[in-house]
């Protein structure tokens, strides 16, 4: 991940296709818009590639790994063929293992599964739930957190300095996000690696944010393991992957018992009888692979990382820091706005922005945002509980009713809203976002909004 190299490289390419560019959605006061997509960092539409990759695979679906058939072996193929094109795709090193799980949650439970007995481990609270949460699912397992640093470089001493306090141990793993799902913001993972490997720990990257905006290579980066989702990557049929060491991932119990991941199993039989079977369970990837594989969700995977890999990333970045120049811009000039941040506002960053509006309730903004201008962005707390109240400064509480504005001018709201956007993403879907931002600032919402469900939506009547 050169993120500088690449981003210096100012060859601006145009969007990449992707699906659900023509949709058009109506909007509350009335007419139609093109639906912008501004919700990437939750699921990004498909590439029109990986679609039609997989459309054209679809009439030779077969089973994997279980059938005689042409169509079974060309579908095994295909599917070993994706976990080959993966690797390389992530810069493996020869004897790294790659896992097709179902996202990436599936893979950093799979990996806190298979943790050695007492590893410890060390991971930031400013993680997703996905990075942070599993961990303590494991009994035997001390788990130390981090406090959010403001700084990278603040992020790397917490981290030595924690490492330090508790030698000598034994097995330890160190977890953390790429790029921030809340602010978008790059962590310093070569030097969080540096870092762990100089106090004989190991270190997963949850990469679901940073994959489909950077290069990540394991073997530069010197990670041990990285963790990503395939819909957030532009292939959403219902994949993930876990990369990286295979000896940890070799020596624990399958993550799911069944057929694909045994090898041979036996009846065990004692003088009445049978009375049990024995297993041998296989030794690769596979281990972790039990049950018919989702092989349209592999090879979707591998179709997006070969379709990323020849748009080049140099000029994808180059693109999406233009499109982030300019959000930030357009948000800069309403002073209603505040832009969420951990690292401050040079921070390195990819194409996800949280941020608050004074005098306004969060959900209330973004219903409106989806209502009058066919803009998808998210609001909530984004699976980063303890993270976004750090940075809003605010207590867990109940966020209330979305129609009047819960934080009145000088009071800290209790959620945000946040925008992503990708490789798909039009000039004009954040020139449309910049605009409806300052208008409902400067105007106010043309709608009325109440709470239904849980949610935000437009009541029947014009405001
Ligand atoms: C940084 C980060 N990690 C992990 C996840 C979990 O991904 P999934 O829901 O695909 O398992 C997300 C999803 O938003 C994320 O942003």
């Amino acid at each position: 991940m050169s993120v500088a190299t690449a981003a210096a490289d100012r060859s601006v390419c145009s969007p990449l296709p992707v699906l659900g560019r023509d949709v058009r959605v109506p909007l509350v006061t009335g007419g139609e818009v093109d639906y912008a997509a501004l919700d990437y960092a939750a699921s990004a539409p498909a590439l029109q590639r990986v679609w039609d990759d997989v459309a054209a695979y679809a009439p030779y679906y077969g089973s994997v790994h279980r059938g005689a058939g042409y169509l079974s072996q060309l579908s095994t193929d295909l599917f070993e063929n994706s976990r080959r094109t993966v690797a390389e795709f992530l810069g493996c090193r020869a004897d790294d293992q790659v896992v097709f799980t179902r996202s990436t949650t599936d893979s950093l439970n799979l990996l806190a599964a298979a943790l050695p007995q007492g590893t410890r481990v060390f991971v930031f609270e400013t993680e997703h739930h996905a990075s942070l949460l599993p961990w303590e699912q494991r009994a035997d397992v001390e788990v130390t957190y981090l406090n959010a640093p403001r700084t990278p470089l603040q992020a790397v001493d917490a981290l030595e300095k924690a490492l330090a306090e508790r030698e000598p141990y034994g097995p330890a793993l160190v977890c953390v996000t790429g790029a921030s799902n809340v602010t978008g913001e790059l962590w310093p993972v070569r030097e969080l690696a540096a870092a762990a490997h100089a106090h004989g720990a190991r270190i997963v990257l949850d990469a679901a944010q940073l994959v489909p905006h950077h290069p990540v290579d394991l073997a530069e980066l010197d990670a041990d393991w990285v963790a990503f989702s395939g819909h957030k990557l532009y292939a959403p049929f219902g994949s993930g992957v876990l990369a990286g060491r295979a000896d940890w991932l070799r020596e624990a119990a399958p993550y799911l018992a069944g057929g694909g991941a045994s090898r041979k199993v036996t009846r065990r039989v004692s003088g009445e009888g049978a009375c049990g079977v024995d297993v041998e369970w296989h030794t690769t990837a596979a281990r972790h692979e039990a049950g018919s594989p989702n092989v349209i969700g592999a090879y979707a995977i591998a179709s997006a990382c070969q379709a990323l890999s020849e748009a080049g990333f140099p000029a994808l970045i180059a693109r999406e820091q233009e499109l982030i120049e300019r959000v930030r811009a357009g948000l800069a000039e309403v002073p209603e706005v505040q832009v969420l941040s951990l690292f401050g506002a040079d921070a390195a960053r990819v194409g996800v922005l949280s941020f608050v509006v004074e005098g306004w309730n969060s959900s209330h903004f973004a219903a409106a945002l989806s209502a009058e201008y066919g803009i998808g962005v998210r609001d909530g707390l984004f699976c980063a509980h303890p993270l976004v109240r750090t940075l809003l400064g605010s207590e867990p509480q109940d966020p209330g009713e979305c129609g009047a504005p819960e934080a009145a001018p000088g009071e800290r709201s209790l959620n945000a809203i946040r925008v992503s956007f990708g490789v798909g993403t039009p000039d004009e879907h954040v020139d449309r976002f910049v605009r409806a931002v300052r208008e409902l600032v400067t105007d106010g919402a043309r709608w009325n909004y109440r709470t239904e469900d849980g949610r935000c939506v437009p009541a029947r009547s014009a405001g």
